[in-house]
């Protein structure tokens, strides 16, 4: 099986291509200095030449706060680069996986957010990625929408990393009063690769469980203080609570934190 993956240099495409290839796909692995997936010439060219049969479409502009302020880029990026993808793959009849978010979600709903629940964003962000979904939907039958939250891995700036580089007797203040769902990138890309033998659609692949940020940082073993979201302030507006019900694709949080703290400790 010929897999290509887009944003193969990011925190999840560096995690997912080495485990692709242990699941014995061939992998080509793409980021934006090999196919910017805003060049829909490029992006047409470039798949209907190699034709894989699966495309794992993990670029995207990621910066949430950033995204408020460069609505264009974030817009491209996210929204007609996926639709390039999505109608690319069609042409070839190749299965499309793309990388969704909870913050698709506007936070209002108590109880976790199942597949089939409306999204109603809430920042630029989660907007362009609705936009990227809409275009999966549209352009490809042959998909899957993973929606996954509060990523956290080995190879990118991430929650845990920067909780454990700002570590010291001074504690830090964080926000207690949004609740989501941590998921370690190497969990994500194992639910991946199981729901594959599943129907089409749309998936939700997380870490079991739920958790504030102030209780996620305890959890890391950080010195804290909680707060409130409003003590903070950030342009865009996030969801206060997006927990997500992910099937039991993935175990507990706190599990894939304490194998990923291990594995920081001892192999980074
Ligand atoms: N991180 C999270 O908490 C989280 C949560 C839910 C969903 N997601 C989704 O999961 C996916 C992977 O996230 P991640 O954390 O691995 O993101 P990441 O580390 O920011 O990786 C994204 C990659 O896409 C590349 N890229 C940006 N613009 C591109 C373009 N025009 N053409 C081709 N590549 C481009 C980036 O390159 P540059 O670095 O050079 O820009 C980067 O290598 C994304 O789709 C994201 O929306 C992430």
């Amino acid at each position: 099986m010929l897999a290509l993956v887009t944003g193969a240099n990011g925190m999840l495409g560096q995690d997912l291509c080495p485990i692709l290839e242990d699941e014995g796909y061939d992998v080509i692995e793409t980021d934006i200095d090999t196919l910017d997936i805003t060049n829909k010439v490029s992006v047409n060219d470039y798949i209907m030449s190699l034709k894989p049969d699966i495309v794992f479409h993990c670029a995207g502009y990621t910066d949430v706060e950033k995204a408020e302020i460069e609505n264009e880029k974030v817009r491209l990026v996210n929204s007609i680069g996926t639709q390039n993808i999505a109608e690319a793959c069609s042409k070839i009849n190749s299965t499309l996986v793309y990388i969704s978010t909870d913050y698709v979600f506007d936070g209002e709903k108590t109880s976790p957010y199942t597949p089939n629940d409306k999204p109603n964003p809430i920042n630029f962000y989660g907007l362009t990625k609705l936009m990227g979904e809409n275009a999966v939907q549209k352009y490809c039958n042959k998909h899957y929408i993973v929606r996954t939250s509060w990523l956290y891995g080995i190879h990118g700036n991430n929650f845990v990393e920067k909780m454990i580089s700002l570590n010291s007797d001074t504690p830090i203040k964080v926000v207690n009063d949004q609740i989501g769902c941590p998921t370690w990138t190497v969990d994500l890309v194992n639910g991946i690769i199981k729901i594959l033998n599943e129907p089409f659609g749309i998936y939700h692949i997380c870490g079991s469980g739920s958790t504030s940020w102030y209780e996620f940082a305890k959890e890391i073993g950080v010195n804290v203080l909680p707060c409130k979201s409003c003590d903070f302030k950030q342009i865009a507006k996030r969801p206060q609570y997006s927990v997500m019900d992910n099937n039991k694709i993935c175990r507990n949080w706190k599990s894939a934190l304490k194998d990923y703290m291990f594995l920081r400790t001892n192999f980074k």
